[in-house]
């Protein structure tokens, strides 16, 4: 029995967000961002939550790296504050901010595991937003690429590797056209077709920048497509799957990697499309190193002649169940998203950037946590993972979401993602059962 599932030098992290579990919301000259002023809307976050202190990770670093440690963890992946470095969004840059950043890289090197920092996740200055609207201005891009220049120049020598954006949808269509992230905002499709154009235009020049100030590092993006996993294994649904994940994702992931709108979302957008400058897509398409796919379902298609677009998604299947714990348990996703993402664009490397699932976890009497579907979830879908491995798809790396309970943006504390369960009174964390169990599974790369 000395089958392994996964190769040895695989890389096993776990995932956070600024925002969601840094805490200190002020502190050593952080200035507010989008998600400071949005929290304060009554009803825009679930108990009125506030990410004030959260899982106060800006002072109990320490404490979290030597529980990664103790995990075996490889890879912490967090984001940084862009506010926290540049109060005002530009400008002059805030040393004690920075500087937390550089303590938590040293911290994370001192215990074995090495930091994959996301520039980018939804946290945009809130004086960006007051100044020019945030990212319905080209402005805003331009702000990003300086400040992606000025911190990656700070952190030479202590991170190699980067994510530009994480999940281009929450910070376009979610805060600036359902309203339901930060900033609140319910723009008209034109206006957000722009808003998306202009957080992928961010992403290119904050590409070039840091080939620029750092030529060695490794960079890409963390993004979440629409997965979809035919409904038979056989060529035609195959080919349905990925021609719609190909065109439904036409604004953002197909526009990178292909370094263009494909037709049917220009197609589908008419005179609402998005005005692109000239070499927009020169910087956008640029090769990346690793492509980091954020997979926690997908929608089941079938092959459908008969149709326009040829293929039918199935939105309302019974057989993708409803987890009780708020997601959809959909394992066969991670196969296929990897192998069709893989097989369209061939990228040198897959990350699993982010996969996890929100759970009812509690203390039982004893003090532990026994989450037991985050187990089951984990088992089915690292099998399908390492199916993927084993089909030839470049799958590098897989990030749990989340390393800790936090602050679940709209949703507030009341949804738990975390390895470990935080007692937000006292700040404690607890291993849950499945942080013993992905414990395990890095310890001997089988499943367990
Ligand atoms: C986001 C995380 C979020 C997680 C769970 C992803 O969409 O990147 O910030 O907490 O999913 O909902």
């Amino acid at each position: 029995m000395n089958r392994q599932d996964f190769p040895s030098d695989f890389i096993w992290g776990s995932a956070t967000a600024s925002y969601q579990v840094e805490g200190a919301a002020f502190e050593d000259g952080k200035g507010a961002s989008i998600w400071n002023e949005f929290e304060k809307l009554p009803g825009a976050i679930a108990d009125n939550a506030s990410g004030d202190v959260s899982c106060d990770q800006y002072h109990r670093y320490k404490e979290d790296v030597a529980l990664m440690r103790d995990m075996g963890l490889k890879v912490y992946r967090f984001s940084m504050a862009w506010s926290r470095i540049f109060p005002e969004g530009g400008g002059k840059l805030n040393p004690k901010g920075m500087d937390y950043y550089k303590r938590l890289c040293d911290e994370l090197h001192d215990n074995g595991l090495e930091p994959w920092i996301t520039f980018y996740h939804w946290d945009l200055p809130q004086a960006l937003q007051e100044r020019f609207g945030g990212w319905r201005s080209r402005e805003c891009a331009k702000y990003f690429a300086d400040y992606v220049a000025a911190a990656a120049g700070e952190l030479k020598g202590r991170c190699d590797h980067y994510f530009t954006f994480n999940e281009f949808l929450g910070s376009t269509d979610q805060g600036y056209f359902n309203g339901v992230c930060a900033p609140g905002l319910r723009l008209s499709r034109k206006e957000r077709n722009q808003v998306r154009h202009n957080a992928l235009y961010a992403h290119g020049l904050g590409l070039q920048v840091l080939r620029d100030v750092l030529p060695g590092a490794k960079v890409g993006i963390a993004e979440n497509p629409v997965f979809f996993t035919p409904v038979i294994d056989t060529p035609e649904h195959v080919a349905a799957a990925k021609k719609a994940f190909r065109e439904v994702n036409g604004h953002f992931i197909t526009a990178i990697m292909e370094g263009g709108y494909p037709e049917s979302y220009l197609a589908a957008e008419g005179a609402d499309a998005p005005v692109v400058g000239d070499g927009d897509f020169k910087l956008i398409g640029a090769p990346m190193d690793f492509l980091g796919l954020n997979i926690y379902y997908g929608r089941l298609i079938r092959s459908a002649p008969e149709l326009p677009e040829q293929y039918e998604i199935f939105y309302d299947d019974a057989s993708t169940v409803w987890s009780d714990c708020n997601g959809m348990f959909q394992p066969a996703a991670v196969y296929w998203g990897s192998r069709i993402a893989s097989e369209l664009w061939k990228p040198e490397a897959i990350i699993i950037s982010e996969n996890g699932t929100s759970c009812e976890d509690r203390p039982a009497r004893d003090g532990e946590v026994y989450d037991l579907f985050r187990v089951k979830y984990l088992r089915a879908y690292m099998e399908s993972m390492s199916r993927a491995i084993r089909d030839g798809v470049p799958v590098k790396g897989y990030f749990h979401w989340s390393f800790l309970d936090n602050l679940e943006w709209g949703s507030g504390y009341r949804r738990r993602f975390g390895l470990y369960f935080v007692n937000y009174r006292t700040g404690e964390r607890i291993p849950k059962l499945s942080a013993k169990w992905f414990k395990e599974l890095i310890q001997t790369c089988k499943i367990v």
